[in-house]
Formats: C-alpha cells, sequence, structure tokens
C-alpha cells in the first residue's frame, strides 16, 4: 500500500511534526512505508490561475510540485497535516492545494477521475490550533475536504487538537499522540 503524508508546518519538532510522526508510526506497523513532503522546504508557486490546465489537465508550472502530482496520483493513502493559521491551513499546505486546481480539471471538466486502487483511497487530517476556537477547525477541515474530494480521496478521517500553542505543548496532551498513532494503524487497516 502506498502512503503519502504532507507536513505543512514551517516548525521543526513543532507539534503538527510530532502528531504526524505518531501516525506515521502507526502506519508503519503494517509494514507499508510512507513518503513525506516537507512543504516548507519545497519549491511550489503558487497557482497562476492561468488556465494551463483547462483542457488537459497538466500543470504547466514546472518545480517541485511534480513530484507530488505523481505521488498523489499513485497513492492508496494520504495524509494532510497542518498547524491552523488565521483560521485555515498553513501557507505551504494551502499552495500545495491549490496547485491540485490541474486534477480539479481532469475529475470535473474532463470527467476522469483518478482511478483507485485495491485499496481504495483514504485521507487522514491532522490539525493543532493554538487557540480555541472551533472556527479554525471548520475552515481548515472545509478546505481539506475539497482537497480530498478533488484528489479522489472520497473518505478521510479527521484528527484536531486545540489549544495546542507552545512548541512541543502537544507532548503534554493526554491522548493526543496515541490517537495518532492508532489513526495511522486504521488508515491502512483494510
Ligand atoms: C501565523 C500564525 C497564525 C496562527 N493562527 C492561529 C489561528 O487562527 N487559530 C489557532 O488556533 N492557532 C493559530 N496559531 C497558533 C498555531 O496553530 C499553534 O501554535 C500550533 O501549535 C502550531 O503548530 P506547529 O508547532 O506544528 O507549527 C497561529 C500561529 C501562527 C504562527
Amino acid at each position: 500500500m502506498k502512503v503519502i503524508a504532507f507536513l505543512g508546518s514551517p516548525r521543526k519538532d513543532g507539534n503538527t511534526e510530532l502528531l504526524l510522526n505518531e501516525a506515521i508510526k502507526g502506519v508503519k506497523v503494517s509494514g507499508s512505508a510512507v513518503q513525506i513532503f516537507n512543504l516548507n522546504f519545497m519549491r511550489i508557486s503558487p497557482c497562476q490561475d492561468c488556465g494551463g490546465c483547462d483542457e488537459t489537465g497538466k500543470c504547466i508550472v514546472e518545480d517541485e510540485m511534480s513530484q507530488i502530482y505523481n505521488a498523489i496520483r499513485t497513492a492508496d493513502r494520504i495524509i494532510l497535516a497542518s498547524p491552523i493559521f488565521f483560521f485555515g491551513l498553513s501557507a505551504q499546505a494551502k499552495i500545495m492545494i491549490d496547485r491540485c486546481q490541474a486534477f480539479w480539471c481532469e475529475k470535473y471538466l474532463l470527467k476522469k477521475p483518478i482511478p483507485e486502487g485495491k485499496f481504495g483511497r483514504k485521507g487522514l487530517l491532522l490539525l493543532v490550533g493554538g487557540m480555541e476556537k472551533e472556527a479554525g477547525i471548520k475552515c481548515s477541515e472545509t478546505t481539506a475536504r475539497a482537497f480530498f474530494r478533488t484528489i479522489s480521496v472520497p473518505e478521510h478521517k479527521t484528527l484536531s487538537f486545540l489549544g495546542i500553542d507552545a512548541k512541543g505543548a502537544i507532548l503534554g496532551h493526554p491522548t493526543a499522540l496515541k490517537d495518532a498513532y492508532e489513526a495511522g494503524k486504521e488508515l491502512v487497516n483494510i
């Protein structure tokens, strides 16, 4: 089973990364490898709305997004992990998602959704926010759902934690790391 993960936090060893690492440990119990994309370090331009993908479903911008297009197309399981920034996903995550407009054209204009493999396609969304405001989860989750639908991932689980602000604060949460580990295990359970 092919599993890919997007890390949307710029903070090294931050709460999102700690959570994602636990989810990955859970995935690896099944023997599946995980390809991780640390979006903060990738050269990916924002979507230019140039229309270059309208008729082909292929983005014409040449940058490191090309690795991600291939990975998304062939993945069975997709993890998106992001901190909540200004009530939404981080810019790092959002830039990658906007570039998936090429998949939107392929799916909805050309009527060619990404075919699923024998394991189907499932997602996991991990969110961490420093404030106790549910709106941050709602907004991020809405964008993430649109992302998953566009890349033909019909179902996903969301794990979110609020009130986690300082670097590493997630380590003091009573269940978060275990929850992420279990969610990773469940993601690849067939
Ligand atoms: C630019 C920026 C914007 C933020 N906006 C929000 C927000 O709208 N809602 C919230 O709950 N937390 C917000 N936070 C707090 C982060 O979500 C929180 O510190 C989180 O734990 C960061 O995760 P990380 O350690 O993985 O980077 C913001 C932090 C930054 C740096």
